[in-house]
């Protein structure tokens, strides 16, 4: 195991390039059991969560290549339906593939994912709406065993609004019979990647961009090339990395438009930022003031940015709320920065930080992915030495976060956690 030592307040200079979106890439990666032959995906984040995505469908009897961000998935031949628990547990996105593999073998055997750190983390509307467009669920054994004579295209309307069950469907309906209406999708850029892919692969489907998408399923899927987005919710950690050390730092080779939300929020704090198509440079960082916000489904503020904005409004004098509506359990960062020095009260599910405080560096420890990138931001402003430990979290989703901070100028290292 790994931990980061940074020792804090360094200025940051100069400029960051954004890899490819972790989830965005997931979905396509089993999207490409919808047909047979090589797909070739570019620009594919080299990090833990797509190794395991790749373990997975290695399992199924996929070949892969991969080197330097490119990835040859060999989806020719599938010798078996099941996604085993050792792999699933260990990342809830497995649960990607129980759309592909009903709808190119009829059957799907997939481990329930489990809770996880941010909360318990339900898969009913998957299963719900997999049911709706034929196939037979059974839950046993903590597996989802899934079979189909054939899936038919329905109208499903989801109850609330779900990124993993909009992509799943999706991937059902493609090669369903007859058409499939999907109301209250999800909009997330990661949703709109999947669509465009699959419309490359042949898909019919209509409504990108809005909530409700129709799709009219075909037989057969083509096999690809594909280039994946840039990371909105990395680009937002580099953004964030910047204001918070007061950083003149540009953000480059990212999508602005995925991350409006968050630029509003930091203009409306006091941050002056010069935005082009896909690059944002910190202009100046003066007189900021406090913010009220929510976390919403896109287009409105992610879920995976409000950790990495609370070291920010620790800084800021006054009062700051952000009412976390999609996860009821994204906290578990905050009793760390509490030990940096912070002042946050949890109401329900409401951050009350009261702003003004001096982080001093401290041991913490990462318990999911951004509230584990959070205490890295955290110990770039902190006084003296910072330890995050655990950064297996932070690793599942980040591609070389020391190498680009330490080009920047940070004063990060990786070391053993025994050291
Ligand atoms: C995706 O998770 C992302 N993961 C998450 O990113 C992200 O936080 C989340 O979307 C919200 O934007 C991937 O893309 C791999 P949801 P997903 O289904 O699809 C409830 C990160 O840090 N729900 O949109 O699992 C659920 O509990 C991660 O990169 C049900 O009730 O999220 C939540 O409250 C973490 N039943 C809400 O819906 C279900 O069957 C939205 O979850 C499914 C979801």
């Amino acid at each position: 195991m790994y931990k980061y030592l940074i020792n804090g307040q360094k200025e940051l200079k100069g400029e960051v390039l954004i890899s490819g979106s972790k989830n965005a890439a997931l979905p396509l990666l089993a999207a490409s059991l919808l047909t047979s032959g090589k797909t070739m995906l570019r620009n594919v984040p080299e990090l833990k969560d797509i190794k395991t995505m790749l373990e997975v469908l290695k399992f199924l009897g996929v070949k892969y290549l991969f080197e330097k961000n490119n990835l040859e998935l060999d989806t020719t031949k599938l010798t078996t339906h099941k996604a085993p628990y050792d792999l699933v547990k260990t990342m809830r996105a497995s649960i990607y593939v129980l759309g592909p593999l009903l709808a190119r073998l009829g059957k799907a055997m997939v481990s329930l994912p489990g809770g996880c750190a941010i909360g318990p983390r339900p898969v009913n509307l998957h299963i719900d709406a997999m049911e709706k467009l034929g196939a037979t669920i059974k839950i046993e054994d903590g597996f989802i065993h899934a079979t189909t004579k054939g899936l038919k295209g329905t109208e499903i309307t989801f109850p609330k609004i779900s990124v993993g069950a909009t992509a799943n469907i999706l991937m059902g309906a493609v090669l369903a019979k007859g058409t499939t209406v999907i109301k209250n999708a999800a909009l997330e850029p990661e949703v709109e990647e999947l669509i465009n892919f699959l419309i490359k692969m042949g898909a019919r489907i209509e409504g990108k961009n809005t909530d409700t998408l129709t799709i009219q399923g075909i037989q057969k899927l083509k096999p690809v090339q594909y280039t994946v987005i840039p990371d909105r919710i990395e680009s937002g950690t580099y953004l964030m990395a910047g204001v918070i050390s007061e950083s003149p730092i540009t953000i480059k080779n990212m999508n602005v438009d995925h991350i409006r939300s968050l630029i509003r929020i930091l203009e409306e704090i006091g941050v002056q930022l010069e935005v082009s198509n896909n690059s944002v440079k910190i202009k100046k960082i003066s007189n900021l003031k406090g913010v009220y916000l929510k976390t919403l489904p896109y287009p409105g503020f992610p879920t995976d940015l409000h950790p990495l904005l609370t070291p920010l409004l620790t800084k800021i004098k006054g009062i700051s709320v952000i009412n976390e509506t999609i996860f009821e359990n994204r906290f578990a960062y905050i009793p760390e920065l509490i030990r940096m020095g912070a002042e946050i009260e949890i109401d329900d599910h409401m951050v009350i930080i009261k702003g003004g405080s001096r982080l001093n560096g401290t041991k913490v420890m990462a318990s999911d992915l951004r509230g584990g990138a959070a205490l890295v931001l955290a110990g770039l402003i902190a006084k003296n030495e910072t330890i995050v430990d655990r950064i297996y979290h932070i690793d599942r989703g980040y591609e070389n976060m020391e190498d680009k901070l330490q080009k920047l100028g940070a004063d990060i290292k990786r070391i053993k956690s025994d050291q």
